[in-house]
Order: C-alpha cells, then structure tokens, then sequence
C-alpha cells in the first residue's frame, strides 16, 4: 500500500483486496442471467424510484414521467416572459444556426458550412466547453474484420433494451467506421500499433474489441481538432451566449432564437432558416441530487427549449448513471473514471475482497449492482460521504505488464497522483456518478425534430438512438454521425427555404398559458443555462 491518504478502515480492506487480487486473474466473473438483471435493474436503479418522476401537465408529453428536476424547468417560467425585446431587431443571420458548442455543434456546424450554408454557431461559455471534451475512453466503430455494423448494432440494441429507434442506431453504425476516417484524417492521434494500425478494446456490453481512444483524454483529442477546423474554417462563432428561446415563422417553422449574453444580459435576436440544437446533456441538473461527470453547462437548455416550442421528447426518463465515478476523495466526488480502466481488466471488488459481478456489463446492471453491494448487501467500503467499492486498477499492469496503465490511462493516474493515491499500487473507490441522458427530443432520420419544421437537434440533446441506455463509445459516435447528419439535412432544408420575415414568440405564451390554465406552479425558471451550487446535498452516495 502505497498511498497516503486511505483511511483505517480503508486500508483494512484493501488487504481483503490484495488477498484475493492473483485469484481473480484469468477467473471467469460472476455472471447474472436475464431475470437477476430484470430484478437488479428493478430494485436498484435510480430509474425505478418512482417518487423521483413526476408526470408533466403540459406540453407535447402531456401525462409522461420525467425526472421531478426536468419536470420542473421544462414547466418553468421561461426568461423571456416580462422581457420587451423588439423581434425584428437582428443581429445574426444565417441559413443554419447551431446552437452549441461542442462535438455535435461542431460537426454540424463543418457539414454545413461545406454545404455552401452561411452558419452561425452560439454557444453559453467558449466552443469546446462541452461533455465531448470531458469524454474520456473512447469511441466505437466496427472497422475489424472480425466485426460488422451489424454486430455493433445487435450490441447497442441489446444493451439499449431493444428500444433504440431502429433507422437511427443504424445510421449510427453504418456511418461509425466512415465517422472515424473522417476524424482520423482532420487529425485526430488515435491510438495506433506499431504498423499504424488502429488499437481498439472492449467496453460494456461489447461483444467485439472496437473502441477507440486516444488514450484517456478521446474527447479532448477530438475536440481540439474540430474546435480548430471550424476555426480555420471562418465560421461565425458567437461565445458567452445562451440561446434562451427558439423563434419561430408565421408558419410555426423554427427560425431562429433569441440569445442572451452571459455577462451582461443583453438579449439579441439570431435569425435562420433552420435552427440545430446541439446543447448536449444535463448531469449539472444533478437528478436525484448524484454527482455528475459532466461540464458545467450541461443543464438541459435545448430539451426545455424544444419543448417550449412543440418538440416531442422520447426516454426522458432514461437517465445513465455512469457504475464508476470517484466516491473518494471528496475533492474529486462524482468524476469521471473511464470505463477503460474495467476494459484493460479492472474488476470491482467488494469490502470483503470479492469481485462480485462481470465488470463489462452494461452500464445500468453494473451501477444498479453497485448500489446493491453499497445498501442491501452492506458490502460497502466505508467513505466520509458514504459507501463505495473497489475498482482493482493494479490488476492492470499485472496483465498487460508493467507500464500498461500509465501507457494507456495517463490522464487518471495523474488525476489521482494528484490526490495522493497511485492507482498503480493500490485500487480506488468508486460509486455510480451521473452521466448521460439516454433520450431527449425526439428527431428523425434527417435529424429534425418529428413536429416541428426546420428545428433539427443533434447529440445528446437527441432521443432515440440509444433507446433506454448507451453502450461505452456510443456517445463520441453520435455527436459524429449525427452532428454531421444534422448539418448536412440542415443546409439541404436550408437550401429549399426563405429566410423567414416575420419572427415570433407566440409558443412561449401559450406554452406559459396552458402552465397556469393546468394549475401548475413554477418552480423554477427555465433554461437553467448554470447551476447554482449554493445549496447542494449528494443524496446519491449513500
Ligand atoms: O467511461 C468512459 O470513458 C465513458 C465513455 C462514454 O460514456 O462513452
């Protein structure tokens, strides 16, 4: 034991853990068959607390369950109710504005601009500033000859629970190993073998090796070359501005938004043809008060936006708790420890020594047996906000050899170097730490929005893809192909369509009306655009 800041009892256990480490090398996992995955999901998922939804009054979900946090801004009061703002006073005009500032947005905003399109890009901190700069492990795609888009699809659907949109997960997989030649040739450093071949592991639920990284750090790698191609490109880039309503045309077409400065909140109007919302997530909701992994900004703004203006959600109730967040040290509480340290061979482990589940299963069992080893089954390492398991991270030099671990997860090792534990020697504490929002608005196969015209959406803001989970990698995926596939139909749509004349705001009254008509109060105002910290309790850990 070489770390310093491990407690007693902390310390006591990690014995049990040394104990049994050589045994569990080689070992086959202890597997759950369909039902125990049913009863764990039943029991244990955050999902299934039924006192953590409520069911919304309004809108085009009128009478489905969402997260009580989601219900409450997507039934807000909007930013812009009491604002006087003159619509035909523009300051932005293009044929296609994105809204967002991360993989999707900039993928979206590249295609388009190709396209011919003019493009404006918004987004409410800098571009890059977004859950794909944070993505750590990597991205999927079937480019082995072992391996076929459609083998990559009976994965995703399976771990989705056959509940992805069928043409969306396949343009997702059929598009995956063109998505990543596109990256690899804008200059992404994928890790590579000695023959310049593309290495790839395994993730949850994957039944063939096809994920690929650039080290821990994927998302960044990707980021920063997307961030600099649509620099180099010229595109218009307006940073530190929310979008906090979509606009629409006399025909209740999407076009446009009204944006609001985050520093002096002054409000501005964009005006487009057709109008991408590429917002991304909403771990900085922080359902069920969990930690998250996510950025800053991630707060839902494009899903309340879109519902405000007529859009459909699908599986907004579907939320990714991700099985393995930092539950020690505290500083670090909820972020991000990359599925890849399981994939290079790390099992959890238990207070007791055992490793009491296959590490690569889906993210929801995983995170559900998590929390059942943490609450019923009391075999929990005590933490000073509650309790965790083990991810035995030094099995991972002791099966790829020496040097594997600072080879392969640089950027986890130093995080934790920081905090005086080296990962190297001795394992970590982990508990399930919110991640992803599975659903979202509900598009179609052109990335637009199912009811309402020139309003497309793009990445994680977008349901349906993933049905009720996400498999490792599928992520980086999306914001790819579908980033892509919304800029592409976007500036096609463009193309066919006049730049709108008369804007209005006409849906955020009656939105606002139909909320006091269905005697709902307000219990926040919405989009959220930041969280506010000063009042933050993490019932998650227990
Ligand atoms: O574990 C991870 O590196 C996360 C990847 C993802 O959510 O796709």
């Amino acid at each position: 034991m070489k770390s310093i800041i491990y407690s007693q009892k902390m310390k006591d256990s990690m014995v049990n853990v040394e104990a049994t480490r050589k045994s569990r090398i080689g070992a086959d996992p202890v597997r759950f068959n369909a039902k125990e995955k049913e009863e764990l999901l039943a029991t244990y998922h955050p999902d299934f607390r039924e006192q953590a939804f409520s069911t919304l009054e309004v809108g085009a979900n009128k009478g489905g369950k969402v997260p009580t946090e989601l219900h409450d801004l997507l039934q807000g009061k909007s930013r812009m109710l009491g604002q006087k703002i003159n619509l035909k006073d523009v300051k932005y005009s293009s044929d296609v504005l994105v809204i967002g500032g991360g993989g999707s947005g900039a993928s979206c905003a590249l295609e388009a601009f190709a396209a011919g399109c003019k493009v404006t890009m918004v987004t409410k901190l800098r571009i890059g500033d977004a859950n794909t700069m944070m993505a750590e492990g990597g991205i999927q795609a079937a480019d082995k000859e072992n391996d076929s888009p459609a083998t990559h699809y009976l994965d995703a659907f399976g771990g989705g629970h056959f509940t992805n949109k069928p043409e969306l997960l396949k343009m997702l997989v059929a598009d995956a190993p063109g998505a990543l030649q596109w990256l690899n040739d804008l200059g992404v450093m994928f890790d590579k073998d000695e023959n310049g071949v593309m290495a790839t592991t395994a993730g949850g639920g994957t039944s063939r090796n096809r994920m690929h990284a650039c080290a821990d750090y994927s998302g960044a790698e990707i980021m920063r070359v997307l961030r600099d191609e649509v620099w180099n490109d010229g595109i218009e880039v307006v940073e530190f501005n929310s979008a906090i309503e979509i606009l629409l045309d006399e025909k209740g077409n999407a076009a446009g938004a009204v944006l609001m400065n985050m520093e002096t909140g002054e409000l501005t109007i964009a005006k487009a043809k057709c109008v991408v919302l590429c917002t991304g997530g909403a771990g900085r909701i922080h359902y069920q008060d969990f930690p998250t992994t996510n950025h800053y900004g991630a707060t839902a703004d494009g899903l309340v936006m879109a519902y405000r203006a007529g859009a459909e959600l699908r599986d907004a109730d579907a939320i990714q708790y991700h099985p393995t967040g930092v539950a020690f040290p505290a500083q670090m509480l909820g972020a991000l420890v990359t599925e890849k340290v399981r994939s290079l061979g790390a099992m959890l482990v238990n207070v007791d020594g055992e490793a009491f589940m296959n590490p690569l299963e889906c993210r929801d069992i995983t995170s559900a047996s998590i929390i059942r080893e943490c609450s019923d089954r009391k075999k929990g390492v005590e933490t000073p906000l509650g309790k965790a398991v083990w991810l035995d991270s030094p099995m991972i030099d002791m099966i790829h050899g020496e040097g594997t671990l600072l080879k392969k997860l640089p950027g986890m090792l130093r995080m934790y170097q920081k905090m005086g534990i080296d990962m190297r020697e001795d394992p970590i504490l982990i508990y399930p730490t919110l991640h992803y929002q599975n659903g979202g608005v509900d598009v179609n196969a052109d990335s637009m929005t199912t009811t309402v015209n020139n309003l497309y959406v793009a990445g994680e803001a977008a349901g349906g893809v993933h049905g009720r989970n996400r498999l490792m990698g599928n992520s980086l995926l999306d914001v790819i192909v579908f980033g892509r596939n919304a800029g592409k139909c976007a500036a096609a749509q463009a193309k066919k369509t006049e730049m709108p004349t008369k804007l209005n705001m006409d849906h955020v009254k009656k939105f606002d009306a139909e909320v006091k008509e269905a005697g709902v109060k307000y219990n926040a105002k919405s989009p959220m655009l930041l969280p506010d910290y000063t009042d933050i309790k993490y019932k998650g850990i227990l």
